[in-house]
């Protein structure tokens, strides 16, 4: 687009408080269409004459925004009418919030140096056929708004009593920045998607009001009360009570997640216009006629996220993987709020490269992310380094990356979505940036065809780590030779797929596996064992699966893993006859296991599976977060094992299917589905007598295996038996 448009700031330092940006106009004749094209280095909420322009909310949405800043494009036709006001407020967003409690890198102290700005044109087309255009520019006004404050992590302060008839109007300034930097959105619009009622507000044994909304959301809360001008409503967040069975939130670190609310006369309505929160309890710290006063008709729980479709279903005849598969969903519903994020709670809130690699193909079943994973793969490729380093987090505000399995994202992800829907434009799209990372790796190892030498995060988390370290004891050097064997085999099968010479890449890999196995001849940890049998790099996958189940066993049929094994050992135990086993450690109920957290009230899936420990003590404040997606990947395995459902790589987008379903004893019955789009694809099992029932649905030709007997049907409904072994 051509902007006429210029970023228009206010021409004085604001502080924190938020501008409202507005332009009056008038028009005199009859209008055929309008269109507002706006975006905003910070975010905002436009609306004309007073009715917002649109139900999206978080615009313009969190892209590297050294590069690209997207804009939308409104209908607003119903909006406009003789004598108009276009009223922008901007907050500081995710471009100028203080992000993560470290020390600021370089990137971000250069976009936070940036002013909030707007810029946005409104195109009327009269049914004259002429066309007006509206674009900010130095005609345009700013004044204080009644938005006092508003952070991401902080949360925001708001006066309903400012009295914006008397706020002072002054003239914006321009402000110089290249218009070329603006693109059309893409990905999926951010909305208020559901609400929640919250079930009962309770007193802790500490004397505080909490209302609990009974399910961990990611959003904020709608107040509407009666109320004098000048009452105060001060709210806090959290995610669960402590030990007492008080409110808590220290593990929120640095963010404040605080709303202040001064009301204005009468019976009102607010809601937070330019933040977010994650969390299910809200401390009522201060509320008109005091905190008792508070009734749960005055709040409701609005649930924020990119408005995905959702696809996949999973249901089972038991009651606690019922609850994980739900955990799992709004792990996934909590962290896709643009970006794919760690956890939205917290001083973090990032796109942790690692964790959506982990997540994606879980993701994928769940709804359709295909433009969700798209926009973020672009922003992974822009701020990739020149010389192929993937940040640790897309956008890259920390300005350092580099880890494997966090920087595989690169491959990980464009290929996973690829198999998902079919479309080689991912491929084609993230080419480059697939094969930069793939040269990083070549160029930064001290070792020729293993990845030594350099940091990794490891496999994080690993429950089998050393006393006070965050990473597990296996490997590093294993972990990312692993992973850089597989990254490169992605590369090879993009490269063929999009008819490009590979033989490089080919030799590079072969290289690398020969590396692999001369170096790591035993592997030591449930992780180790998972990696060498899932990438296919060990000799005989067989002897190392058949190792895997005997450590875990021997380990009490208990995972030892971490962000890096936790993926995928569940796979690498089914693929070598251990489904049994496997299901054992989905199944198990206490610490550590996916059930665990579940017995203890999970909404959502959590960072630790000792997030609340068995005495009902915290991880640490540290790092503890309850709504952190990534383990949560495990849906993968009873969408792809359990309920059999798998994309075919010949046939990728779910053109074809093939259909294994594998029964365990110890559920009467097992549903799964996923709707594609050649239809919706159904595996189902439960107990009939002696028997396995199967129903099968697919829309298109199956491979279907059944109690190890394959064929291949057309689009149809099938029923199959097998016996109860
Ligand atoms: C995040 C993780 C992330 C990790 C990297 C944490 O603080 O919350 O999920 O992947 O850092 O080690």
């Amino acid at each position: 687009m051509n902007w006429q448009g210029k970023w228009i700031t206010s021409s004085k330092d604001m502080g924190d408080l938020v501008p409202a940006f507005t332009k009056s106009f008038d028009t005199d004749k009859e209008i055929h269409r309008a269109l507002l094209y706006i975006s905003a280095i910070g975010v905002y909420e436009a609306s004309i004459n007073g009715l917002p322009v649109t139900d999206q909310v978080l615009t313009p949405g969190w892209t590297a925004y050294r590069y690209r800043i997207q804009y939308q494009t409104f209908d607003v036709s119903h909006l406009v009418s003789q004598k108009n006001t276009i009223e922008v407020t901007v907050g500081k967003g995710w471009h100028k919030s203080p992000l993560m409690g470290f020390e600021k890198s370089s990137i971000q102290q250069e976009l936070m140096a940036k002013p909030t700005a707007l810029i946005a044109e409104l195109h009327i087309s009269y049914t004259d056929g002429q066309i007006e255009i509206i674009p900010t520019n130095d005609t345009w006004t700013y004044c204080e708004s009644a938005i006092r404050f508003s952070e991401i992590y902080d949360g925001e302060v708001y006066d309903a009593s400012f009295d914006s008839q008397k706020a002072i109007k002054e003239p914006v300034t321009t402000y110089n920045m290249t218009r070329d930097i603006l693109v059309p959105d893409e990905g999926e619009a951010i909305k208020e998607i559901d609400h929640i009622h919250p079930s009962h507000i309770l007193v802790t044994p500490k004397g505080e009001y909490v209302i609990d909304f009974g399910q961990e959301i990611t959003g904020y809360v709608e107040l509407t009360l009666s109320a004098k001008s000048g009452d105060l409503v001060e709210l806090s967040h959290g995610e669960v009570f402590d030990k007492e069975g008080n409110f808590y939130n220290d593990n929120y670190r640095d963010a404040k997640a605080k709303l202040t609310y001064t009301c204005s006369h009468g019976v009102q309505k607010y809601k937070p216009h330019h933040t977010f929160y994650g969390f299910r309890y809200v401390r009522i710290d201060a509320f008109p006629g005091g905190p008792q006063s508070a009734t749960l008709e005055n709040f409701k729980g609005i649930v924020v996220h990119s408005h995905m479709e959702r696809t996949g279903h999973l249901s089972s005849s038991n009651p606690d993987l019922n609850q994980l598969f739900d955990n799992i969903i709004w792990g996934q519903k909590g962290n896709f709020l643009d970006v794919p994020t760690d956890c939205p709670q917290r001083n973090e809130r990032l796109g942790w490269t690692g964790d959506a690699q982990v997540f994606v193909k879980t993701a994928a079943y769940n709804y359709n992310v295909e433009n969700f994973f798209s926009k973020w793969l672009k922003d992974l490729a822009l701020d990739q380094k020149d010389n192929g380093q993937v940040g640790f987090v897309i956008p890259d505000v920390l300005n350092e990356g580099g880890s494997s399995a966090w920087g595989d994202a690169a491959t990980i992800c464009p290929w996973e979505i690829y198999l998902a829907y079919g479309d080689p434009k991912i491929l084609e799209d993230q080419f480059e940036s697939m094969k930069k990372w793939i040269s990083y790796i070549k160029d930064h190892t001290t070792t020729p065809n293993l990845w030594t030498g350099t940091f990794h995060f490891g496999d994080w988390l690993g429950l089998d780590a050393p006393s006070g370290s965050y990473k597990g004891s296996s490997r590093e050097d294993l972990i990312a030779t692993a992973y850089y064997a597989y990254s490169t085999s992605l590369v090879i099968k993009s490269g063929r797929i999009l008819g490009q010479d590979t033989s490089y890449y080919e030799d590079l890999y072969k290289a690398i596996v020969s590396a692999f196995r001369a170096e790591f001849t035993e592997f030591i940890t449930q992780t180790e064992c998972t990696l060498a049998i899932h990438f296919n790099l060990a000799k005989d996958c067989q002897a190392v699966a058949d190792q895997l189940a005997d450590m875990v066993i021997k380990d009490g049929i208990q995972l030892r893993t971490g962000f890096v094994g936790t993926p995928y050992i569940l796979h690498a135990l089914s693929s070598y006859g251990y489904t049994d086993l496997a299901y054992s450690l989905l199944l198990r109920k206490e610490y550590p296991s996916w059930i665990y957290p579940v017995t203890k009230g999970a909404t959502t899936i959590w960072e630790h599976w000792d997030g609340i420990m068995e005495n009902g003590d915290f991880w640490s404040r540290d790092m503890n977060s309850f709504n952190h997606y990534a383990y949560g990947a495990v849906a993968d395995w009873v969408y792809g094992v359990a309920g059999g459902i798998k994309p075919i790589e010949a046939k990728p987008g779910y053109e074809e299917v093939s259909i294994s379903p594998n029964p365990d004893k110890r559920l009467d019955w097992l549903k799964t589905s996923l709707n594609t789009k050649h239809g919706l694809i159904r595996s189902e099992w439960k107990k009939q007598g002696q028997s396995w029932r199967y129903e099968i649905e697919t829309p298109v030709k199956a491979r279907i295996t059944i109690a190890g007997h394959n064929q291949t049907v057309l689009p149809g409904t099938y029923t199959f038996y097998s016996p109860i072994q």
